[in-house]
């Protein structure tokens, strides 16, 4: 049967960009003959407006079942006021609680014909090509006890950095699945030098290395040394693996080496359901953008690579993957560029439809 994809464009540039992913399924279903079971339904502000909930039960019974979620962004300025739990926000939290999505994959690459805006030198960020696997469902955001608590004539903040053996395991055997379908190098990130959680996480990563994953090259850093690497020589890392809080910092690093927001894909994904294919959703790391929204000038890409990982992870369509990809190199290399590339040295402005019309040409 056709692999399955639940559509949800969100808010702001949500439905703009999510137009542009549109006309991408569509090259594919005609011109490579690849075709997909696609349903639409809304979330977040769109979803409070019409039922006064940001995921209306129905819309979050579909992502459990389809083989892949794609959002575009939730919220806006219209919406802040609004109780915190109905806020648009709590939309995408909750998809992402239910399904429990604990790995988010966070892929830093830089196309060549960006690497001249990024403030690094050329030769240390020309062909970065990283993965940052972050834990996302536990850890210090997580872990109890925490609050703020009144101690004596103090107050006192608490956070708790915790995790368990199987928290650990299965996302660094997610992290290690994909070093095997990357280059066969895997880094993890902690602190096991000062952190208790950080001698378990670090033992846990070399029990599984050891004991599943003998032909990848595993390596572990102190957390803080990594991210002087990832600022000073970057493409010395393939898979990195790391927790809550520092996956939040390491990945926002990793980010900028790369260029502007409109360009960060992203996914999220939880175990295998019974099809064997993990549950996954695939969204751009940019928000709604609001200053920008309704004028045809976000930028496409991100949420174009956004599918092009869940052809790569949920669909097994690696091939059509890297179509997408090489298309949107080209165009970058043409030097078409949305209005936040503009930093990048010459180019020519374009709107959101004509990046797309040249990544489809
Ligand atoms: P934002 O990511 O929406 O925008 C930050 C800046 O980057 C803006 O100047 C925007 O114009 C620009 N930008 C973002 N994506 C772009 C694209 N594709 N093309 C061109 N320029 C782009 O973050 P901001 O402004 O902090 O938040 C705006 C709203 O989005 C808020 O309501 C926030 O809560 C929400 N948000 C939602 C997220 C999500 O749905 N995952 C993530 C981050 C924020
Ligand atoms: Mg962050």
């Amino acid at each position: 049967s056709k692999p399955s994809l639940l559509i949800l464009p969100g808010d702001g540039i949500g439905p703009e960009v999510m137009t542009e992913v549109r006309r991408v399924i569509d090259w594919l279903e005609k011109e490579k003959d690849i075709s997909f079971d696609v349903t639409e339904d809304i979330v977040g502000g769109a979803a409070y407006d019409a039922h006064g909930t940001p995921l209306h039960d129905d819309t979050m019974a579909k992502a459990q079942e389809v083989d892949a979620v794609l959002l575009g962004a939730v919220g806006g300025p219209k919406y802040d006021a609004l109780d915190f739990n109905v806020k648009p926000e709590r939309g995408l939290l909750r998809l992402r609680k239910e399904m429990d999505l604990f790995a988010n994959l966070r892929p830093a690459v830089c196309f060549d014909a960006l690497a001249a805006a990024s403030s690094l030198k050329h030769d240390v960020i020309a062909g970065l090509d990283i993965m940052i696997v972050r834990e996302l469902t536990s850890g210090v955001y997580f872990g109890e006890p925490r609050g703020v608590f009144t101690e004596g004539n103090e107050r006192v903040g608490i956070n708790t950095q915790r995790y368990t053996t199987s928290e650990i395991q299965r996302v660094a055997r997610a992290a290690f699945e994909l070093a095997k379908k990357r280059n066969g190098k895997l880094c993890s990130m902690e602190k096991a030098n000062v952190m208790e959680s950080g001698v378990l996480w670090r033992e846990e990563v070399q029990k599984i290395a050891d004991a599943e994953y003998p032909e990848i090259e595993t390596s572990h850093m102190y957390a803080d040394a990594g991210a002087m690497q990832l600022v000073r020589a970057p493409k010395q890392f393939d898979v990195i693996v790391t927790d809550n809080l520092f996956g939040d910092l390491l990945s926002d690093i990793a980010a900028m080496l790369t260029g502007s927001l409109g360009m960060l894909p992203s996914a999220s994904l939880g175990l295998p359901m019974a099809n064997g294919r993990p549950k996954a959703l695939y969204e751009p790391v940019h928000g709604s953008a609001p200053d920008i929204a309704g004028q045809g000038l976000a930028n496409p890409i991100a949420c174009i690579l956004s599918f092009a990982m869940a052809l790569r992870y949920s669909f097994d369509m690696g091939e059509a993957a890297a179509l997408v990809e090489g298309a949107v190199e080209a165009a970058l290399a043409d030097g078409l560029r949305t209005p936040d590339l503009m930093t990048v040295e010459g180019g020519t402005k374009v709107g959101t439809t004509e990046m797309t019309d040249a990544i489809l040409a």
